[in-house]
């Protein structure tokens, strides 16, 4: 085939094309001996409405071209945000790559991953050939929407998706928070890398103290730590932080849920010493969990957590910044390197936002101005 020079390298161009952000799709088929196929695609993407149409692309040289050149059937599975080690594991060439993913079959037995965002079974329409390589069209046979977040693909990086909500009258506000989020997210990336701990990046969302980034240790504490998670705001480091910091009528209807429920409040936080223990918290600029069980479900032993916040211009609390660990191996003392290094990302982070720093807002109390 006739090539020319465009003036630019593949380099330049994979760089511009990483601009355009996409989800992450593993296309899944089978063989004509049943055996079941899948690669990583973020090729994916939609055509018609009416007959319903979808594309992706395939690499001439991907191994499993020959399987889908021919197969009759495929499924688009849009993988979840939690689902980075499905996404990796298709994107190796192996032969496998199923073994110990939980699938069920499709129309046409064509595998469907579990704990995806959404699903397409498609009947391969037609394949257009597209330099190194081919389009496949898809009409779409059934679909699926499971409540699940997407992942999101950019830059060569895993992203997590945020809602905008640049909707009037908060815009202002919304646009701050994001670039709390933006800048907050790479300081993690950064700290976790120094230290080796699990950290976890927390907002207040509509349903409370909601983490919208992890970062892991090399020893994480659990596979689930989902994007998303909302947590107690009594119970965990992060919802204490913002229990402590953010204005009572905030918190309020969030803390009262939770006692009516049941919260275990006993367990170091009566009911009656709450606010002197938020006090205390505000006081040390940090909240230190030392061996909770109150997440055995989720992390299966018992964790100790740190969790610091971080502030806006307004001295408004935006973030909190958690470590977690196992309650063996998280050293919570004020000398260590985490405890230390936590204060300094979000006295950074809070000063790049225009915010005080922890240490100059310990005695302020946000609760007695609200
Ligand atoms: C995020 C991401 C997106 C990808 N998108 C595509 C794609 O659209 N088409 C493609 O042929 N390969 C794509 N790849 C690469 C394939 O997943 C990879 O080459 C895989 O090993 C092919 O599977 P196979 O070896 O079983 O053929 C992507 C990889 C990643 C990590």
């Amino acid at each position: 085939m006739a090539t020319s020079d465009p003036g630019f390298d593949a380099r330049a161009l994979r760089q511009v094309l990483g601009a355009f952000v996409t989800g992450v799709t593993v296309i899944t088929t089978l063989d004509e001996q049943g055996r079941p196929h899948g690669l990583t695609a973020n090729s994916f993407s939609s055509v018609s409405l009416d007959p319903p149409l979808i594309l992706w692309s395939q690499s001439l040289t991907a191994p499993s071209h020959p399987v889908f050149r021919v197969a009759e059937r495929f499924v688009v599975n849009i993988l979840a945000d939690d689902q980075v080690e499905v996404s990796n594991r298709f994107a190796r060439g192996s032969s496998d790559k199923f073994a110990g993913c939980p699938t069920v079959p499709g129309l046409g037995g064509v595998p469907l991953i579990e704990g995806c965002a959404a699903y397409l079974e498609c009947r391969r329409m037609d394949s257009f050939p597209g330099g190194d390589h081919v389009v496949f069209l898809g009409q779409v046979d059934r679909i699926e929407r499971t409540g699940r977040q997407p992942l999101v693909f950019g830059s060569g990086r895993y992203l997590v998706a945020q809602p905008h909500d640049l909707g009037e009258p908060t815009a202002v506000a919304n646009i701050a928070r994001l670039q709390a989020v933006r800048l907050a997210t790479r300081a993690l990336v950064d700290l976790s890398d120094e230290l080796d701990e699990t950290l976890g990046l927390g907002v207040w969302g509509n349903k409370g103290p909601t983490i919208v980034r992890w970062e892991e240790s090399s020893e994480p504490v659990s596979d689930n730590l989902r994007t998303g998670l909302v947590l107690p705001v009594l119970t965990s480091g992060t919802g204490l932080a913002f229990a402590a910091w953010l204005p009572r009528e905030t918190t309020a209807p969030f803390i009262d849920a939770e006692i009516a429920e049941g919260a275990p409040v006993g367990e170091g936080l009566p009911n009656a010493q709450l606010a002197e223990q938020l006090a205390l918290i505000r006081a040390n600029g940090i909240v230190r969990l030392v061996g909770t069980d109150a997440f055995s479900d989720l992390y299966g032993t018992s964790i100790s957590a740190a969790s610091v916040p971080v502030f806006d211009q307004s001295g408004a609390m935006v973030l909190a910044l958690t470590a977690i660990g196992s309650a063996q191996r998280l050293d919570l003392d004020e000398a260590s390197p985490l405890v230390r290094g936590l204060r300094q990302c979000a006295a950074r982070l809070s000063q790049r936002l225009g915010g005080r720093s922890p240490a100059a807002l310990a005695s302020n109390d946000p609760q007695e101005n609200a």
